[in-house]
């Protein structure tokens, strides 16, 4: 037992931690033991992974040197940030770094960072199809994760990309809505261009396959999703696998995307414009025929569907 290799899980009691702790978990023999982080060891969550064997650990993303004690004696760590509970470009980048100081103060030897490409490189300064948000980004919660990207740039890290959810479907208030007459509909800026998808809880099982691999992926950026679908064929899967007939997709203007009211909404209509007009450069970085190498048993939105329909409210 004691010769097992420590991973540290930032996020354990999230999504893509939670995979992570999941994957580590039901493998005893793959040489790992989990150590779970929290801000709160007390919460369900956290007394759930204990009682599953995690070590859980005290730490905050805004506070280094709880994260260097959660981090020392670990060989490795898996490092993310959650942009969605501050809205906040910079608190990101802070946190960020203060993970990438803990992992370099604790000697970690393989850093696993979950990050996102820079919006900004993919049009000019002055294109005008966006608005520029906090000032100076287009899609804050991925041009704060690539700014942070230079904070890990002289650790042993693996630049993990990851995609869209398909749980937003539950956790994000993104599933079909009944209209009047009976038909679910629902309003993406998407066009008929493809999204790249992936079930979060996948995000933590292709990481455990990156620090299985040992050095293999140091210095990479590995970009992964399951599959890259239009919105209309992830409508008719919906419809096939929760049997709720034809869904009525509206394609709208990323600009009435944006002024939807929700908070975020400006974020997301960014974010969803930019995998609509690059569609090429986004789904080109993310790689499911290599992300299914890493991790064979990855869900395709259909099994995902078939596995978490009851958590979509309809
Ligand atoms: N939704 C999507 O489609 C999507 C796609 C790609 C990337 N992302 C990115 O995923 C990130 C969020 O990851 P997730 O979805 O796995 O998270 P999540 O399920 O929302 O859970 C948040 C996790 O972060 C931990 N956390 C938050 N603030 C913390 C702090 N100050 N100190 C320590 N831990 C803290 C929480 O731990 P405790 O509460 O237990 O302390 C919890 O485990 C976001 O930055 C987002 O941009 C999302």
């Amino acid at each position: 037992m004691s010769q097992r290799r420590v991973i540290a899980v930032v996020g354990a009691t999230g999504a893509q931690g939670g995979g992570l702790c999941e994957a580590i978990l039901n493998d005893p023999n793959g040489g790992f033991s989990c150590r779970a982080i929290t801000r709160d060891p007390h919460k369900d969550k956290a007394r759930a992974l204990a009682a599953r064997g995690a070590e859980v650990v005290q730490a905050d993303l805004d506070d280094v040197a709880s994260l260097t004690r959660a981090f020392t004696g670990a060989a490795g760590a898996y490092c993310v940030t959650n942009f969605w509970e501050h809205f906040s470009a910079e608190k990101e980048k802070a946190q960020a770094k203060n993970l990438a100081d803990a992992a370099r103060a604790a000697g970690v030897q393989h850093v696993i960072w979950s990050t996102l490409e820079d919006t900004r490189k993919l049009m000019d300064a002055d294109d005008a199809r966006m608005p520029m948000l906090q000032e100076k980004y287009r899609v804050p919660h991925f041009d704060a994760k690539a700014d942070a990207d230079e904070h890990f740039a002289d650790l042993p890290s693996t630049y993990l990309v990851t995609s869209f959810y398909w749980d937003n479907l539950y956790a994000f208030g993104l599933a079909p809505k009944k209209a009047a007459d009976g038909v679910y509909e629902w309003a993406f800026p998407m066009a008929d261009k493809r999204l790249a998808g992936i079930a979060a809880e996948d995000i933590g099982q292709i990481a455990y396959a990156l620090f299985k691999a040992g050095h293999t992926y140091v210095g990479q950026r590995i970009g992964v999703a399951s599959e890259h679908l239009t919105i209309e064929q992830m409508g008719a899967a919906l419809s096939r696998v929760l049997g709720i007939g034809p869904i009525r997709y509206h394609d709208v203007s990323a600009d009435a995307y944006r002024g939807f009211g929700f908070p975020g909404a400006d974020e997301m209509g960014n974010m969803l414009q930019v995998y609509r007009d690059f569609e090429r450069e986004v789904t080109g970085q993310r790689d499911t025929v290599q992300s299914r190498a890493l991790y064979p048993r990855l869900l395709t939105f259909e099994q995902f569907l078939t596995r978490h329909k009851d958590k979509i409210p309809l």
